[in-house]
């Protein structure tokens, strides 16, 4: 197969949702369907429990299987499909923002009964940023939940962005029946099964009597006059709309069931964009040019001390990865051969010969990798689109034992490299400052540095708002504000400048008084 077979038959997505929705029942039951496992349960084990929050070890337990799923990777009707997994628990949500960097598109888990919550707004709001293709899968159609265009009213209300439902539900609750696929105009009954992958039965005549003979005609006149509000009401499908990412497709169906999933994975591999264009600073490179690029987009830490190398996950834009070769590491300006980048195809994780775009492979390493580096054949490039984000959580951080400052500040770098959490130091007394969005991470950042670095620290609290990146044309007004501002300024890990904002009364004040300065709240601005 050659390059341009292999980008298009490539689906590289993300699944997201408020926790507990089910993203985890539906990547497990999308896995079933590939043939990528065979019993339920087997990614189960990846996820970061609720209830886990001040249990870091257990979390590291279970960071520690997350490799394996951080990617998987199935053949699907000739299509090679990519999950990409993202934490569930919002104190890794960072993690999350950068992981939907490397997707081309992106399926939402709506709760049926709960509607669209907070985590998913605050996730789709990236998407809308990077113009990410949505599908949204309605799910636990099983239990009561609410009237359906309800639903698909809040969703575009919340989520910014117009639906277009390409099945519908007959009945809900324990009155579920069935669901009708508008995409393939067939109708599917529900046959709920847990375990296995059972085929609904197909129905293709809506309008004959033997549809009101399978699921009552009372049921059956419901579903038409739905059908006829939905025809009435929505635009009809149109591919270009939904990945210029205007339109967002919506499934119905229940994940623990295995219901609705099959449709929504059909058409899914049908409507979903290949591998798209990718911006670097310098030029938009198409993933078919024959020249090899991608990103890194996540580090993924052993957290065993005896096994210090990390994982690098780099995301393929363009061309063919090919092993042991040498490729440009732009940041370090260094050539560097890789002997056994890893492929992850579901459970297994195993060592390839050649990527495509769309693919993620893991190159193990030993120091050499920082979020956001870029690998090409050659070309001097660097790939944009991995933002920090303004923390809003922050601590000084004090060396506990000053034996150790080497260790440290080595342990720190190294952690914000990997992007944990960020890193400013105050300009008047030059003192270090954690910048989280989750409670957690201090928590992570302690830990690993005692048990990765042999250093201890001790935190500080400190009372901020947020920390905002400013830029202004207006050297002037910059200077009069930094001079003003001279105890909350801050520079970033590239020597950028912050301000640290004390409350958002503050920042207001900043922002009208200095009008000719501008506040970013990602750090990827210009
Ligand atoms: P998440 O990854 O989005 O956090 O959600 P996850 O898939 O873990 O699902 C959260 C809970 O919702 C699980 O129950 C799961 O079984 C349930 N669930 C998922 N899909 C459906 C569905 O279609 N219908 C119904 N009724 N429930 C669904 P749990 O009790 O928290 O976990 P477990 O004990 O079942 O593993």
């Amino acid at each position: 197969m050659g390059l341009k077979q292999e980008i298009e038959r490539r689906r590289t997505f993300a699944i997201i949702s408020h926790p507990d929705a089910g993203k985890t029942t539906l990547t497990e039951k999308l896995l079933l369907f590939g043939g990528a496992i065979h019993v339920a349960g087997a990614v189960k084990s990846n996820k970061i429990k609720k209830t886990a929050t001040s249990d870091f070890m257990e979390i590291e337990r279970q960071r520690g299987i997350s490799v394996a799923t951080s990617v998987m990777g199935f053949d699907y009707r000739g299509h090679k499909i990519n999950i990409l997994d993202t934490p569930g628990h919002q104190d890794f949500a960072e993690d999350t923002f950068r992981t939907l960097t490397a997707v081309d598109s992106v399926i939402i888990v709506v709760d049926g009964a709960k509607g669209v919550e907070a985590q998913t707004k605050k996730l789709m709001q990236v998407c809308r940023m990077r113009k990410t293709p949505v599908i949204v899968f309605v799910n636990k159609l099983d239990r009561d939940g609410r009237d359906y265009f309800d639903l698909l009213d809040e969703i575009e209300e919340q989520l910014q962005i117009q639906v277009k439902p390409l099945s519908w539900p007959v009945g809900e609750g324990s009155g579920l029946k069935g669901v009708y696929n508008i995409y393939n105009e067939s109708l599917y009954l529900f046959q709920g099964d847990k375990q296995e992958v059972k085929k609904g039965v197909e129905i293709n005549d809506i309008n004959g009597s033997e549809l009101d003979d399978i699921i009552t005609k009372t049921s059956a006149d419901t579903l038409r006059e739905d059908l006829d509000i939905v025809r009435e009401v929505y635009p009809n499908f149109n591919r270009d709309t939904y990945i210029d990412a205007q339109v967002a497709p919506v499934f119905f169906g229940s994940a623990l069931f295995n219901f609705g999933v099959q449709e929504l994975l059909d058409c899914f591999v049908d409507i979903a964009p290949s591998p798209l264009p990718s911006q670097t600073e310098e030029r938009q490179v198409s993933p078919y040019e024959e020249a090899f690029s991608g990103f890194v987009f996540k580090i993924h830490a052993n957290m065993d001390p005896n096994h210090r190398n990390r994982l690098a996950f780099v995301k393929i834009c363009s061309g063919k990865f090919e092993r042991n070769t040498n490729y440009l590491h732009v940041g370090l300006n260094k050539k560097l051969k890789f002997s056994s980048p890893t492929a992850f195809m579901a459970e297994k994780k195993s060592i390839i010969d050649e990527a495509y775009p769309g693919d993620i492979v893991g190159i193990p390493d030993t120091g050499n990798f920082k979020i956001g580096d870029t690998l090409t054949s050659g070309e001097i490039m660097h790939y944009k689109g991995l933002p920090s984000f303004s923390p809003e959580l922050f601590k000084y951080v004090n060396n506990a034992d000053p034996m150790k400052s080497k260790q440290l500040n080595k342990g720190l770098e190294q952690l914000m490299d990997e992007g944990v959490a960020q890193l400013f130091t105050n300009k008047m007394n030059g003192r270090k400052i954690i910048g989280t969005v989750g409670q957690l991470q201090f928590e992570v950042i302690q830990y690993r540095l005692l048990h990765e670095y042999n250093a201890s620290c001790q935190y500080e609290g400190i009372m901020l708002h947020k920390a905002c990146w400013i830029k202004s044309d207006n050297e002037e007004q910059l200077n009069d504000f930094k001079k003003r501002k001279y105890q909350y300024m801050a520079t970033d890990t590239h020597g950028r400048d912050v301000f640290l904002a004390e409350s958002s009364y503050v920042l207001q004040n900043a922002q009208t008084n200095f009008p000719d300065i501008q506040f970013f709240f990602t750090s990827e601005f210009k």
